[in-house]
């Protein structure tokens, strides 16, 4: 992907739905369909994203590090997000963060050499009666324990 003037038609449609003035409204959605695309926020993208929406850079800046879901750097195939909040913290969530780096070879924030696994470890996916949990990509695994990790990981390292 060559910057986000490919995307800007897109943008217009969405920006038609806003009343003049607004365009700040569209960061979110905007920086999502870019990460769609790209599988990651570039600093190319961010200073396009600014110049389109004539919005300050700070505010772009801010969504980045509010929102987990975004990322400033490419992933790994897999993304895995281990919650590491209260109910799944109490259910073992620790335990299966440390399986995992053992699995992996890598630790919460780093990506396999491969390229295949990115692990991280995330706040409250509200998904708290099923705990531990974790996100592969967009979708949720519950009720995690190392013999179910293990058959996901040989599924997804097929
Ligand atoms: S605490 Fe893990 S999903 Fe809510």
């Amino acid at each position: 992907m060559n910057g986000i003037q490919h995307l800007i038609p897109e943008f217009e449609q969405w920006k038609r739905r806003y009343p003049a003035g607004f365009e700040g409204s569209l960061t979110i959605p905007c920086l999502r369909r870019i990460q769609e695309e790209r599988g990651y926020i570039a600093d190319s993208d961010i200073d396009e994203l600014v110049a389109y929406l004539g919005v300050p850079r700070t505010q772009v800046d801010e969504v980045l590090g509010f929102y987990t879901q975004f990322t400033r750097e490419p992933l790994g195939r897999y993304h895995l997000q281990v919650c590491h909040n209260v109910s799944c913290a109490l259910r073992g969530a620790e335990g299966l963060v440390r399986y995992l780096c053992g699995r992996l070879g890598i630790q919460p924030g780093e990506t396999t050499p491969d390229g295949r696994f990115t692990l991280s470890t995330v706040e409250c996916l509200a998904s708290c009666g099923t705990a531990p949990m974790m996100m592969v990509n967009d979708a949720y695994h519950e009720n995690l324990t190392p013999a179910v990790v293990d058959a996901l990981l040989e599924e997804l390292s097929r």
